[in-house]
């Protein structure tokens, strides 16, 4: 991994020398975001030494280099799921990357469904902890010393500063934040009625398939975390309740003003 890493990080560099401060990953529907930031350099996945390829609808599949709120950032356009057959090393190995290009935060977006009986569609969420039922720690097997600890604290995934931060801008600019749990699980169905209502009675505000790996690996590495999850479908009704992909990026793409105000308002403020 310490060798694969090096090599990736060294092409990057040799594509785009500036210092990135932020890594900002970007959820389904969600990429459009990246028009907000004053692009400088764009590198497909595909150009990447070791990076996997992103086989999503609605995720673009490069890394976007350039400026968002007066600061230099590096974005991901797209992410890696378990549920593409990827295992967890290669899902998380371009946060390892972003680390290792210098950021300083490292902030997330998501589409999840809501489980909170108060949520509806479109709401935003910013994550204040997780449950993780994804079937493997990225951390399993032989710890790089050089990354981080063998056992990992998570008693604070997602850096409270950053937290706050964003409800204060929320506020601000008059955005109903929910604040609450990520479940995790591996997908790609979406969960049952029955798994709904368990998911709820853990503790879950709202379940998706991502972010909960990254985040792991970001604790690992000392790289504070931040998480914000579009609320694209609602889990718990009691009618129809058929989910489709089409509805999630439909509904993620309605919310993304919202997220796209609070990123780059909290990148100004870093
Ligand atoms: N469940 C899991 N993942 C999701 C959902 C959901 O309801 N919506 C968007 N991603």
């Amino acid at each position: 991994m310490v060798d694969k890493l090096k090599e990736t990080v060294a092409f990057i560099k040799s594509k785009y020398t500036a210092t990135p401060e932020i890594g900002i990953v970007l959820g389904s529907g969600l990429g459009s975001f990246t028009s907000e930031i004053k692009s400088e350099a764009e590198i497909p996945y595909s150009e990447i030494p070791h990076f996997p390829e992103s086989t999503v609808k609605g995720h673009q599949g490069k890394l976007i280099f350039g400026e968002l709120g007066g600061k230099k950032v590096v974005a991901m356009a797209g992410r890696f799921h378990f549920y593409e057959g990827y295992d967890t090393k290669q899902v998380i190995f371009p946060i390892r990357v972003l680390k290792f290009l210098g950021i300083k935060n490292l902030f997330l977006s998501n589409a999840a469904g809501g489980m909170n009986p108060d949520y509806k569609v479109g709401d935003l969420m910013v994550i204040n902890d997780h449950i993780s039922l994804f079937s493997v720690n990225p951390l399993i097997g032989k710890n790089e010393e050089a990354f981080g600890p063998r056992f990992p604290d998570m008693s604070e995934p997602y850096a409270k500063n950053l937290i706050e931060m964003a409800k204060k801008i929320a506020h601000e600019n008059k955005i109903d934040l929910k604040e609450g749990v990520y479940v995790s699980v591996t997908g790609p169905t979406f969960e049952t009625r029955a798994e709904y209502k368990m998911l709820r009675i853990i503790g879950g505000d709202v379940v998706g398939m991502s972010t909960v790996p990254e985040v792991i690996v970001a604790n690992h590495m000392g790289l504070p975390a931040f998480a914000m999850s579009v609320v694209t479908d609602v889990g718990i009704r009691e009618e129809e309740n058929i989910i489709t992909h089409e509805e999630v990026l439909e509904a993620a793409k309605e919310a993304e003003p919202k997220l796209s105000l609070i990123f780059k308002e909290m990148a100004a403020r870093l």
